[in-house]
């Protein structure tokens, strides 16, 4: 490197959380930010879930559904795509909110830099095994409380759990914060509801719906919580953010929200 010029370093997970005035930023452990608060209601059932073996059995299902709808990286591609057209391979600092074991990692551009947080730690732990890369890049903590400070991001993506996030307008509000202006957001989900075309709900015995998903290996608290789920996530998403345009996905079985609307140019990232 010619004398005189600095070599410019991206901003670990810590480092960042850092300038953060929101208060949960804490401790790192294994490469992990400790972000984390009391968990309760959908939270504390969604993260019993994914630390859990019930997700280890019932992902195997997750992956049979996407490859009816083409396979991971076709079907991951119809949400990632609008990062990618928003962004190009230019570098930029991008964050994957729910990240899991990372799964979407491998379908987006090495020139980016990817930070990523999830409210269940074993995910956390499987996908830095899975990416060193992602060492020190992985927050511990919910959607609802990103430890970042405003704009930290050139754009914020989520594949997968919104619809149970325990809060939907604060976990949008917070994904747009941590992003800059102008920068994409994106959230995909299934289609809220799809149970109740279950063969119990249209014989009027939910109880039956309850069963075979339970004995898909879901958890019987994570399936009471999806089968009685009474709100319209996307819709709420919507309203708290003006301009988010949603778009179906796997063929209409679900819905990927984004902000700004594609087209509108979203600017050049750092
Ligand atoms: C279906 S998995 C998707 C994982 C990954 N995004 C993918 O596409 O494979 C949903 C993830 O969201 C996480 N999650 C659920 N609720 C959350 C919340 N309120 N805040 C942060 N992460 C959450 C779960 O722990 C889980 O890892």
């Amino acid at each position: 490197m010619p004398a005189g010029i600095a070599e410019i370093t991206e901003p670990t997970t810590a480092e960042l959380a850092a300038g953060c005035d929101r208060g949960r930023g804490g401790s790192s452990r294994d490469g992990i930010l400790d972000a984390i608060g009391v968990l309760s209601g959908r939270n504390r059932i969604a993260a019993d879930f994914y630390d859990g073996p019930g997700w280890i059995r019932f992902r195997k299902w997750e992956r049979l559904f996407l490859a009816f709808q083409g396979g991971a990286r076709r079907s991951r591609m119809q949400i990632l795509r609008h990062l990618v057209e928003s962004l190009q391979d230019a570098p930029a600092r991008v964050l994957e909110v729910g990240i899991g074991d990372g799964e979407n990692l491998r379908f987006l551009p090495e020139s980016w830099t990817i930070h990523g947080v999830d409210i269940a730690r074993t995910q956390l732990v499987a996908c830095r095994g899975r990416y060193p890369r992602m060492d020190g890049r992985l927050a511990w903590a919910e959607a609802e409380h990103l430890p970042y400070p405003d704009g930290s991001f050139d754009a914020c993506y989520s594949v997968g759990g919104f619809n149970y996030y325990g809060n939907h307008a604060a976990s949008i509000r917070e994904m747009r914060r941590v992003t800059r202006e102008g920068g994409p957001v994106v959230v995909a989900d299934e289609v809220p509801g799809l149970q109740r075309a279950g063969i119990g709900h249209l014989i009027g015995r939910p109880s039956i719906d309850k069963a075979w998903l339970r004995a898909l290996g879901l958890d019987a608290a994570f399936v009471d919580m999806v089968v009685d789920l009474g709100l319209d996530p996307p819709a709420l998403a919507a309203a708290e953010l003006p301009g988010l345009v949603r778009v179906p996905i796997w063929n209409r079985l679900g819905y990927c929200l984004i902000h700004p609307a594609p087209g509108r140019p979203a600017g050049a990232s750092r």
